[in-house]
């Protein structure tokens, strides 16, 4: 991956609610090209390790519990300065503190379901989209 790429996941609040067309319009009308995607479920074991930088955090058990109880659509995303504008895009961690507009502002219900995840870096882009995808996977 090059460094306007991130990744994302659609979590399974937002699959849950049918929100993945009116998310990804949003994604797609912000100027992100669509790389790669899938609608696929995590396991225990993909979630504890996807999130293992969380594992020592009180929230982690609940968070494992909710990452994996239901589908979510991964995908990368590429556009100029990638992270950092979808980051912008979605909106704070806590759907109450996200700016009007942002994804996180319309489609979230609280800090531990907040319907999308974002890179926080270059580097993890990287990482997290080699979890889920392989390079023929990527267009
Ligand atoms: P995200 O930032 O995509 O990745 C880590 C996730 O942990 C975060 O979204 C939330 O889903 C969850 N999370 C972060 N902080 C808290 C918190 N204080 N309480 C509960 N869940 C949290």
């Amino acid at each position: 991956m090059t460094n306007n790429r991130t990744f994302t996941m659609l979590k399974p609040d937002a699959v849950e609610k049918g929100n993945i067309g009116s998310i990804l319009e949003k994604i797609t009308a912000s100027g992100f090209r669509i790389v790669a995607m899938k609608l696929t479920q995590l396991t225990v074991a993909d979630a504890q390790s996807f999130y293992a930088i969380h594992k020592n955090r009180p929230f982690f058990p609940d968070l494992v519990t909710y990452m994996t109880r239901g589908p979510i659509v991964a995908a990368i995303l590429e556009k100029d300065n990638a992270v950092e504008d979808f980051r912008t895009l979605i909106g704070a961690t806590n759907p109450s503190e996200a700016a009007e507009g942002t994804i996180r502002n319309m489609f979230a219900d609280s800090i531990s379901e907040n319907a999308v995840h974002g890179s926080d870096s270059d580097e993890n882009a990287k990482i997290e989209g080699s979890f889920h995808f392989s390079e023929r996977e990527m267009f």
